[in-house]
């Protein structure tokens, strides 16, 4: 057996027929990080919450950026298929079920651009503060897949109308996106977590 490619957590849940969270940190988190949100969010599901594999100054990141909010593009590819990779052996070792991806920031950054290049790993996606990953696509038809964006409308890193766009481009190559907006910033707040719950319950049946 090869090392596998990400340092991470892996709890193994009470229901195995719920689908495991995939937890993606934002920069200079870890894989502790969003362990207590993904407990909130579905106490019974499987988690994995692999370690962004970047250092930008000492702080883990899921891919490199030139400045705030623009993006080292062949570096996002390159990092989206080396995670991609990573989840379909995870999902092999436990259980079979692909995961739900809960991303916040840059880790919803990286989870949009599964969506864009791999969007067969995932069984749907929670992007926390999220914008385009990449110039263009979706690469692939989404087929129905269940994706909810939730933005702050105060947030100064990533703006509302790139999400607005991120949501359009997903729904045109065929994803079912619920879009929600919340009077507030950055950062993760209990609405987050209420409305996560909401949609994985959904997903989960
Ligand atoms: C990114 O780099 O993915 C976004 O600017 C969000 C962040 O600051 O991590």
């Amino acid at each position: 057996m090869t090392e596998p490619s990400f340092i991470h957590r892996f709890l193994p849940g009470t229901d195995t027929l719920r689908h495991p969270l995939l937890l993606l940190h934002g920069t200079g988190g870890n894989e502790d990080d969003l362990i207590p949100v993904g407990e909130m969010i579905d106490p019974a599901a499987a988690i994995l919450s692999p370690r962004g594999n970047v250092l930008e100054h000492g702080m883990p990141r899921f891919f490199r950026r030139l400045a705030e909010g623009v993006f080292d593009y062949p570096d996002v590819i390159a990092r989206t298929h080396e995670l991609a990779d990573f989840i379909t052996e995870q999902t092999i070792a436990h259980a079979n079920k692909k995961p739900i991806a809960v991303g916040f920031s840059n880790g919803a950054n990286i989870a949009a651009a599964l969506l864009y290049l791999r969007p067969e790993v995932l069984a749907g996606a929670v992007l926390i503060r999220a914008m385009l990953p990449l110039p263009t696509g979706p690469e692939h038809t989404l087929g129905g897949l269940p994706v909810m964006i939730v933005s702050g409308r105060m947030d100064p890193i990533l703006p509302l109308d790139n999400a607005k766009r991120l949501a359009e481009a997903l729904r045109a190559h065929g994803a079912t996106v619920d879009h929600r907006v919340l009077e507030t910033g950055h950062g993760i707040t209990r609405n987050d977590v209420d409305l996560a719950r909401g949609f994985i319950a959904g997903i989960n049946g």
